[in-house]
């Protein structure tokens, strides 16, 4: 039975992203910074992690009330053995019409890559913050180099996981040298780089609008040197605006949460990985689901429940705080606990 539901702004539900661990092996400042993240900070139990089973049920109750994308992240999910087995289980679920994944490519070695393709995975989302290694070892603060990324997405382009997306996270005085020669690197290349607004997402990245290159400028940067022309959307409410080479030479992405927000369009609902349901990003508190999986409730009582979250869901906080100019005062998750 699919019922579609609407929120009180009349969004549909369409895509269930699915964080499968809040564990990362990079220390990015603007999502883990070390300060925060050190050697002792308390990472959630194994037991308090969905199962593959549980993860599955959710999954097939959800594209009961519309939901036809799938999205596997993190932390990093890489890190979650097994995962092609995950995927696996996902791609039989009746509905499902897209499975990718985020991830930061440091784990997605050749095998693994083939074996997610095997198992039904569509493609991949890779982050990577800049192309100059010393920036890009710095911002992942662990050291881990330009390269092993590349290697990663040309072992995702040999598995056939594409089109592969990859995000870049613009902080100004950070990487924002490093737009154009990004741009450049993978211009030619079937692969389309997303140059991302900085967001104030959780409460320990230090965000300052002065940190915010708006996507006009980075338009303006790369069109100074490859001019650039805009495209219309693969679908309605596209996070990414379009655009491609004038010359053929390929596509890029804008994602412009801070300057230009998109939550009048927005369907997305994410799952955290100890199985709590946040309506918005920028959501300062979760809906359990675990427990009702865990004592037993029915897949109808579950559904009805999920039913009475999306209808009551009022979230547009991206476009709040543009009105506002700066972070709406409330406590947030973090984007390692909820993923990107
Ligand atoms: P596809 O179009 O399906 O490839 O994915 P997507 O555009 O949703 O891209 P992705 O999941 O890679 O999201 C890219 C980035 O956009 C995220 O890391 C966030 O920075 C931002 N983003 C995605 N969804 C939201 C959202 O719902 N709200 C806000 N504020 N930002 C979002
Ligand atoms: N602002 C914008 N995007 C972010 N991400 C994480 N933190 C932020 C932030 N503060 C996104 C990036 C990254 C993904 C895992 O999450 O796209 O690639
Ligand atoms: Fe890890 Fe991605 Fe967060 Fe960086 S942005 S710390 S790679 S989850
Ligand atoms: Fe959706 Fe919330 Fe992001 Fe707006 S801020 S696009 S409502 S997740």
């Amino acid at each position: 039975m699919t019922a579609k539901v609407s929120d009180q702004l009349q969004r549909p539900l369409r895509d269930l992203r699915i964080s499968l661990t809040d564990r990362c092996n990079f220390r990015c400042g603007y999502c883990m910074p070390r300060a925060l993240f050190g050697a002792d900070h308390a990472f959630m139990p194994r037991r308090d992690l969905l199962t593959f089973e549980e993860i599955l049920r959710l999954a097939r109750i959800f594209t009961t009330l519309g939901v036809r994308k799938l999205r596997l992240t993190g932390g990093e999910p890489l890190i979650r053995r097994d995962l092609d087995r995950l995927v696996g289980m996902l791609g039989d679920v009746e509905g499902v019409e897209d499975i990718s994944l985020t991830t930061n490519a440091s784990l997605l070695t050749a095998d693994k890559a083939r074996a997610l393709k095997a198992a039904g995975l569509n493609r991949v989302t890779i982050s990577l913050d800049g192309i100059d290694d010393a920036t890009f070892r710095a911002m992942n603060d662990v050291g881990f180099p330009v390269a092993r990324v590349l290697e990663g997405i040309e072992n995702a382009e040999q598995a056939g996981l594409s089109p592969i997306k990859i995000n870049m996270v613009v902080q100004r005085g950070v990487n924002d040298h490093d737009i154009v020669p990004m741009a450049g690197h993978f211009r030619g290349t079937p692969h389309i780089v997303r140059f991302i607004e900085f967001m104030d997402v959780g409460n320990s990245n230090g965000w300052r609008l002065d940190q915010v290159l708006p996507s006009r400028e980075v338009l303006a940067r790369i069109d100074a040197h490859w001019p650039l022309e805009p495209v219309s959307p693969n679908y309605r409410g596209e996070v990414a605006a379009r655009y491609r080479y004038r010359d053929g030479a390929g596509e890029v992405g804008l994602i412009s949460s801070v300057s230009q927000p998109f939550c009048g369009t927005c369907t997305r609902v994410r799952l955290s990985a100890e199985g709590k349901l946040f309506t918005c990003l920028f959501a300062a508190a979760g809906h359990d689901l675990r427990d009702r999986l865990r004592t037993g409730e029915s897949d109808e009582a579950i559904r009805e429940a999920l039913i009475e979250i999306w209808s009551r869901r009022s979230d547009r906080y991206s476009e709040r705080r543009t009105h506002e100019t700066r972070p709406v005062d409330t406590r947030r998750i973090e984007m390692s606990y909820i993923g990107g």
